[in-house]
């Protein structure tokens, strides 16, 4: 079963010259790449076309130094705010649905997030992930273009959102996280940058076409979903993970109604109203923590409504169609 890295690992860095090497690259960057307003700090840094907090950036030099894929890997790729705790709890309890009861289950009593470690939480020295049981589950928010390229070898799940909601869900996250020394966010800045592109992870368009485009090449290695069709038809996403990663439904399960006891294990009231969601906080390597009930808020499609006037919806919908166009890829509308 995959486990949360280890976050009391101390940073050693006398005698590996690799790692200081690459503090010294960290270091360097800072200090030389693009900055951009940032949400949670001051700034985000323009890294290879992506923007990155210094956490992030680092946590981005560890993956390339020290993360060894294994062609058995499965990764839930995902812009933040677009579903990736469901998609956790779904991608953990379909591959594990041999292993515990749902009448009795591990996500009663532990969070989504315990279940699939993020590579971006990954500190010094790395967790030692070949302990984990095959195949390993990974999570992460990089754009495909920011990974490794022994990484291409394995398989992911993408989730993408319409990118409306992202930018509210986002808005709320990141205002709870966003550093005390800095004045609030207000929507408007929130989504002016959102719109420039200048977002943890993003800019949003180029992070879902990244996968997009990797899913067009090898179809067999990326499953690529959309939060709105997990909504309206659950069922036929379970059994499409459950195929992907290897572990077709099977008649006898069909005819037991395993489906619909994922789908209700995994549901937004189902989880969000567990003890063990609703307080106490998740941790993200050595510097970051979130409350676990900042997981989950409304969990509905289109609550952008409540946010955005009619011109703010029209230069979003704007900018996907524009930048998504000739990729095959189509937008978001209800
Ligand atoms: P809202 O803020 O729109 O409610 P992520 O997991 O990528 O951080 O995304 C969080 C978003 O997914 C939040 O959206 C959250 O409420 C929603 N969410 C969390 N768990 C969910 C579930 N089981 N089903 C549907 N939506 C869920």
């Amino acid at each position: 079963m995959s486990t949360f890295p280890s976050f009391n690992g101390s940073e050693c860095e006398e005698d590996d010259v690799e790692y200081n090497k690459m503090c010294d690259k960290h270091k360097h960057l800072l200090e030389t790449l693009p900055k951009g307003g940032g949400w949670m700090e001051q700034h985000l840094y323009n890294y290879n076309g992506f923007w990155l907090n210094e956490m992030f950036l680092k946590a981005n030099l560890l993956v390339h130094t020290y993360f060894k894929s294994e062609p058995t890997d499965i990764v839930l790729a995902s812009f933040m705010k677009s579903g990736t705790t469901w998609l956790k709890a779904l991608m953990f309890s379909t591959l594990n649905r041999d292993r515990y009861s749902f009448s009795n289950h591990y996500l009663h009593n532990n969070s989504p997030q315990s279940t699939i470690p993020f590579l971006e939480a990954v500190s010094y020295p790395m967790t030692d992930f070949t302990t984990f049981s095959t195949p390993r589950l990974f999570a992460t928010h990089f754009a495909r273009t920011l990974l490794p390229a022994c990484m291409t070898s394995c398989k992911f799940v993408y989730v993408c959102r319409d990118p409306k909601d992202v930018l509210v869900s986002k808005w709320h996250f990141i205002s709870k996280l966003r550093s005390k020394d800095l004045p609030p966010l207000s929507f408007d800045e929130a989504f002016e940058l959102f719109c420039l592109g200048v977002s943890e992870f993003g800019p949003f368009w180029e992070h879902v076409l990244s996968y997009w485009r990797a899913s067009l090449e090898s179809p067999d290695k990326i499953l690529f979903l959309r939060y709105e069709e997990l909504k309206k038809q659950p069922e036929v996403v379970v059994r499409k993970l459950a195929d992907f990663m290897g572990k077709p439904i099977t008649m006898e399960e069909e005819k037991n109604g395993v489906v619909g006891e994922i789908i209700n294990l995994c549901s937004f009231e189902n989880l969000s109203n567990l003890e063990v969601n609703k307080k106490g906080v998740d941790k993200f390597g050595k510097l970051l923590e979130v409350e676990k009930k900042g997981f989950f808020r409304k969990g509905e499609i289109g609550d952008w409504k409540n946010y955005l006037s009619e011109e703010m919806k029209d230069r979003i919908d704007g900018i996907t169609e524009q930048k998504f166009q000739g990729s095959g890829l189509i937008g978001f509308s209800e």
